[in-house]
């Protein structure tokens, strides 16, 4: 039986949907979907859900209090974005940017396991995007660069968000231009005007002689600006691409939901420059996933599930390009370990289309506060490439092997990424409350853990302390591997399995005599057993995902 349950936190009301099932003798009851703070919604989230016809009332919510609440959110793995940032302070990933000033709005600082996280994460994204490509290569561009460069892009005059507060709860919160419309003949909410979410500072110290710079809103715009040398010095050939990893800021009207709508946050971006008068070489892959393009959404149709190679044949995708950058960033989420079913993509609507872009669709991800943009792919023409011409008088034209022309390339896709709301993604679908361990264990995929493995000796004894020495030694070499002796050994597995650690190494009395360890898995707390020589060979082949944990060693 499923129904709604309202719990208490800090104040705050949160609403879930939970099920009771009999298991013989007892009745076991689980959260199993988190519906959000506002109850109307609750309610319509749940109706859609078990397809009721009959309607939810407010006397049908069970009302949990604070004390009953930590099991509840124990016995969970769908949890608020409030619980996963408590989770994530409580870890050391990710805390309010400088806490004990009561932090600053939109800022946050990345803790000892956060780091270690977004190193690795940025990483997968390189080697996939750029070391395992021909076609695309990387740079690495300031932050602060010629305030021309933001002239040109069409960010100082139409980067523009328009802040709208609701009267009676007193918040502010942003739209784009295009939906100021629905609010501006309405008593209950205000217009307070239009910003430039652009963070401006002065370059150089002498006020009298500095200039007006821009800290950027974007990591493309210098892809564009230095197209030209990278081409030539990479000797790229269309079509391809250029990727950049880094900070880019945004002074947002109201920064909200922990990392989702940060005002410093990361970008990952790839421009991929084509002759449009080229098809698409590639296959497109078998990908199937929920579509929403702007006619399902104008009529209200709801969104289809697709192949995308149908989703093209039918014209609901127009461009080969577009399906298959989307099949290609949907496969990088999934290959390390994202939840399928909370994936969809949409169509921008026409009106609400960035100042560049032609087309616009948005990977979407179900986040526990509703579905929002995760990634996005705009086509941006060649509008980047002549503004830039246009502004600095430089001629960006490049050679076309294939037809001997020089033509301004368009950038027929932007897949544009942001790296706070990617790790929000793998947090979310790898967080899951043990009942049987009474822990949380999180699910990372071994590439994304930010500890590889954990060692410890069963009991402090130097004997076995010297062996745990020397495998850290030799295994740090390549990870990030901790040593850990404190505890009980239960506890020690707890500790590593909230962490996210994949494998925690044991050393005991056999492993003196036999030269061996025991390795246990952290999802299913399987163990082998495997000779300390091998080791670091079977480590290396399970991060990867190159060999069944089972078919590693011995199983005990
Ligand atoms: N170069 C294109 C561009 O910047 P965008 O849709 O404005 O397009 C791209 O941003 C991605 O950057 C978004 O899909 C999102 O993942 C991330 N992003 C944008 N604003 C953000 C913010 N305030 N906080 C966190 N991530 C943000």
């Amino acid at each position: 039986m499923a129904y709604i349950i309202k719990k208490k936190i800090n104040g705050g009301e949160y609403y879930y949907m939970r099920e009771s099932v009999r298991e013989g003798e007892k009745v076991k009851s689980k959260n199993v979907a988190y519906l959000g703070k506002n109850k109307e919604e609750a309610k319509r989230k749940f109706e859609n859900m078990v397809n009721k016809k009959t309607k939810i009332e407010d006397k049908d919510i069970i009302k949990y209090e604070q004390n009953e609440l930590s099991n509840e959110v124990k016995n969970s793995s769908a949890i608020s974005v409030e619980e996963m940032a408590a989770f994530c302070k409580r870890k050391g990933f990710v805390y309010p940017s400088g806490e004990i000033y009561g932090g600053l709005s939109g800022f946050w600082d990345f803790g000892v396991l956060g780091a270690e996280m977004k190193k690795n994460l940025k990483n997968e994204w390189w080697k996939y995007h750029v070391y395992q490509r021909d076609d695309i290569v990387g740079i690495d561009g300031a932050i602060i660069t010629n305030p021309k460069v933001w002239e040109a892009s069409g960010h100082v005059a139409s980067f523009v968000d328009v802040a709208v507060l609701n009267k009676k709860t007193k918040e502010k919160f942003k739209v784009d231009k295009h939906e100021v419309k629905k609010y501006e003949n309405n008593p209950n909410y205000e217009i307070k005007g239009e910003f430039n979410p652009m963070f401006t500072t002065q370059v150089g110290p002498v006020v009298e002689d500095s200039v007006k710079s821009y800290l950027r809103p974007e990591t493309a715009q210098l892809i564009f600006a230095d197209f030209k040398l990278v081409f030539d010095n990479a000797r790229l050939k269309l079509p391809c691409g250029i990727a950049q990893q880094g900070k880019a800021f945004r002074n947002e009207i109201a920064p909200r939901d922990f990392l989702f709508r940060c005002r410093e946050f990361e970008q990952m971006e790839i421009e991929y420059f084509v002759n449009p008068e080229d098809e698409c070489p590639y296959k497109i892959p078998d990908v199937e996933i929920m579509i929403y393009s702007s006619e399902m959404q104008k009529t209200e149709e709801g969104a289809k599930k697709m192949k995308l190679k149908e989703a093209l044949e039918t014209h609901v995708i127009k461009n080969k390009w577009h399906a298959y950058w989307i099949a290609n960033e949907y496969l990088w989420f999934i290959s390390l370990g994202a939840n399928k079913d909370k994936f969809r993509i949409r169509q921008h609507v026409s009106e609400e289309k960035a100042h560049y872009s032609q087309d616009t669709w948005d990977l979407e991800y179900e986040f526990p506060f509703g579905w929002k943009e995760l990634l996005g792919f705009a086509d941006r023409g060649n509008f980047d490439l002549s503004q830039h011409e246009k502004f600095s008088g430089k001629d960006l034209h490049v050679l076309d092997e294939k037809t001997g022309k020089k033509i301004i390339p368009q950038v027929v896709c932007e897949p544009s990424l942001g790296f706070e709301r990617a790790f929000l993604v793998f947090m979310f679908d790898a967080y899951f409350y043990d009942e049987k361990r009474q822990n949380v264990t999180l699910r990372l995929n071994p590439k994304l853990a930010p500890v590889k493995a954990a060692i410890f000796p069963i009991i402090k004894k130097d004997e076995y302390e010297n062996i745990c020495h020397e495998i850290l030694v030799d295994l740090r070499k390549e990870w990030n591997v901790i040593y850990d002796k404190s505890g009980s050994i239960g506890r020690r597995y707890a500790r590593n399995d909230e962490a996210g650690t994949p494998y925690c190494i044991t050393i005991d009395e056999d492993s003196v005599k036999q030269v061996d360890v025991t390795i246990r898995e952290r999802d299913t707390a399987k163990q082998i057993r495997v000779k300390i020589k091998d080791l670091k060979n079977v480590l290396r082949q399970l991060i990867n995902g190159e060999k069944e944990f089972e078919n590693s060693g011995k199983l005990v």
